[in-house]
């Protein structure tokens, strides 16, 4: 518990000024040194998985008119965050909504709030609600006072297209999350095809020609994870 405490001190001072306004999430290199972080306290695919998701936002972003590129690979490298604190369902949401709101990253922790769910509801949920009672109305009204925005959107599309080896077939994602989970209701498959669209529609592009190369990323961040691990 103190190595989170004093980590999110040390970490907090980078919320800083950039350009001509003050921006709630890190710069890519903080991102990135968060992510290692996060992996060296519960190793897992999720990692890579958020690394695909990073490479995919910032595709799509720069594709799209009005959009930042940057801090759309941020989102997306740290929308699942809170899997550091440990494997959870539900709670990676809370964990990370919470840990990312400590850092004053707050553009950040509403990504890790509402990308898993894609109707905007917290009964959307798919996997176990392994959060107290509290907590989870917690998330409840967090979530409702939330209008998304097209950041929101992109990472719940990129969430769905990013698996740990690179980008997938979307429909192959989701029957990977229906599998392991038991369960992918309609509505929210549906949903997913509508982002998807609404993104083709934005861009003007096919999202798969857009997203190419996801599996250099993965070579990328491994050789950025062993630079790391030997300093
Ligand atoms: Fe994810």
């Amino acid at each position: 518990m103190l190595y989170y405490i004093v980590t999110d001190l040390v970490l907090c001072s980078y919320t800083v000024k950039r350009g001509r306004r003050k921006v709630m999430y890190p710069t890519r290199q903080e991102a990135e040194a968060l992510l290692v972080d996060a992996g060296k306290c519960n190793p897992g695919p999720w990692e890579d998985h958020s690394r695909v998701t990073a490479h995919c936002a910032e595709r799509i972003a720069r594709a799209c008119q009005g959009m930042d590129a940057e801090k759309a690979y941020v989102a997306g490298l740290l929308h699942d965050i809170g899997r550091k604190f440990g494997v959870k369902h539900l709670g990676h949401v809370y964990d990370g909504w919470k840990y990312m709101c400590r850092l004053g990253y707050d553009e950040v922790a509403r990504i890790c709030l509402t990308h898993s769910f894609n109707e905007g509801v917290l009964e959307g949920y798919i996997g176990k609600f392994d959060i107290t009672a509290a907590q989870t109305e917690e998330l409840r009204q967090a979530l409702g006072r939330i209008e998304l925005d097209d950041y929101d959107r992109l990472i719940q599309l990129c969430d769905s297209l990013a698996g740990a080896e690179g980008v997938m077939n979307m429909e192959e994602r989701m029957l990977d999350v229906k599998r392991r989970y038991g369960n992918f209701p309609q509505s929210k498959w549906d949903k997913n095809l509508e982002l998807r669209a609404y993104f083709e529609q934005k861009t003007g592009a096919d999202i798969y020609l857009i997203v190419e190369d996801g599996k250099q990323v993965i070579a990328e961040g491994s050789k950025e994870n062993e630079r790391n691990s030997n300093d």
